[in-house]
């Protein structure tokens, strides 16, 4: 199949984007695969009605067909049409999150295929806020089935050329806007469990909903607490996830000494076999800078860059990511999420 692509600039006007756009939401309504941008990270969507093209997210991905998809919705109004027995509380979340980097598990409606949940009877929704999703949800008129835009277990696409690299040649239309905000994917709440739950922490943090949500908590501090193992509540969390295939190595320093006397150990070990080592970290040392130290200041500057940056280093044929972990409040939960997941080994020093 041959790819097209669609570059639109952050300046055009809401009355350009609807030209420019209807040829996209032409593809998805015929049942065609589109790549977009969210305010996260890049979707591929196609009209969660129709359950071919839903089956044609899963190929094209290579997605493990239990590991359900999030139904994006152009209007917070479209929830009853998607989920029944809706609590009260999904409204007020709807008023005050959405559009934006929040998903909801409610029951499933009859008209969602289960396809698109994986067999399951609750279905997950999210109004993104991207214009561009926005205009093409709006325009298609449909709900529209998106899990991130790239091959199954690699890290998440944040920008086009992301997208690109993983799926050129299997799906319709790559939309091309930009790189996205947020830079990880969106809090996943259940609200059909009790105490509501965060499935997958996001830009929305569970301090974010705390005024709304008083009892709302952690799933990865629940499984802390119960050893036994808990119901399969979101069966995407099982699978390796965000993983470039250079090796990633998740280090938790306690101070600066300690950090640079563990990432120069790693580098003189990888130097001997001549391989290549890249560096993530808040410490701007050790000095003289690696050509692959790429310092961020903070949980968002490493949200917004850690996908990109793994996919490059990939690239550019580095063996070794050393990352330095950050603390796990507000952004940096979800960042450590993701992290926790890439990496092939965490040490503490
Ligand atoms: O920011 C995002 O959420 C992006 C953009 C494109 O909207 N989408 C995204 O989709 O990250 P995906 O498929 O990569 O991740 C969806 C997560 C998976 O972990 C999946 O298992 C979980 O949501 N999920 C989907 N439906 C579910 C359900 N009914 N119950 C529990 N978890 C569900
Ligand atoms: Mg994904």
């Amino acid at each position: 199949m041959k790819t097209t692509y669609l570059k639109i600039s952050q300046t055009t006007n809401p009355a350009e984007l609807d030209v420019l756009l209807q040829p996209a939401a032409e593809v998805i309504k015929r049942g065609g695969l589109v790549a977009f941008p969210t305010e996260t990270v890049y979707g591929l969507g196609a009209n969660a009605l129709d359950e071919a093209a839903v089956r044609a997210i899963f190929d094209a991905k290579q997605r493990p067909a239990d590991n359900p998809l999030i139904v994006h919705l152009a209007e917070a109004t479209d929830m009853s049409k998607y989920a029944r027995q809706i609590p009260e509380m999904a409204g007020q979340l709807a008023a005050k999150f959405w559009p934006g980097p929040l998903t909801l598990v409610l029951e499933k409606a009859d008209v969602i295929p289960l396809l698109v949940t994986a067999g399951s009877n609750t279905v997950t929704l999210r109004v993104p806020k991207h214009p561009i999703a926005q205009a093409l949800m709006r325009l298609a008129g449909v709900p529209i089935a998106a899990p991130s835009a790239n091959t199954s277990g690699r890290p998440s696409p944040t920008m086009a050329e992301d997208v690109r690299a993983d799926l050129d040649g299997k799906i319709d239309l790559i939309i091309d806007g930009g790189p996205t905000d947020v830079g990880v994917e969106s809090t996943v709440l259940d609200l059909v469990l009790d105490p509501p739950t965060i499935l997958r922490p996001g830009k929305i943090t569970i301090e974010d909903l705390r005024p709304l949500l008083p009892n709302v908590q952690l799933l990865s501090d629940m499984k802390k607490i119960s050893q036994e193992s808990l119901p399969v509540r979101s069966p995407g969390l099982k699978y390796k996830h965000y993983s470039p295939n250079s090796t990633v190595v998740l280090i938790h320093a306690k101070d600066e000494a300690s950090w640079v006397a563990k990432v120069n150990e790693f580098v003189s070990i990888a130097a001997q076999k001549n391989q290549q080592v890249a560096i993530i970290s808040q410490f701007a040392e050790p000095q003289p800078l690696s050509a692959h130290h790429l310092i961020l200041s903070d949980a968002s500057n490493y949200a917004h860059q850690l996908f990109h940056a793994f996919r490059q280093f990939e690239q550019q044929q580095v063996s070794l990511i050393l990352v330095q972990a950050i603390p796990e409040t507000g952004l940096g939960r979800a960042v450590m999420d993701r992290l926790t997941r890439a990496a092939d080994e965490e040490i503490w020093v």
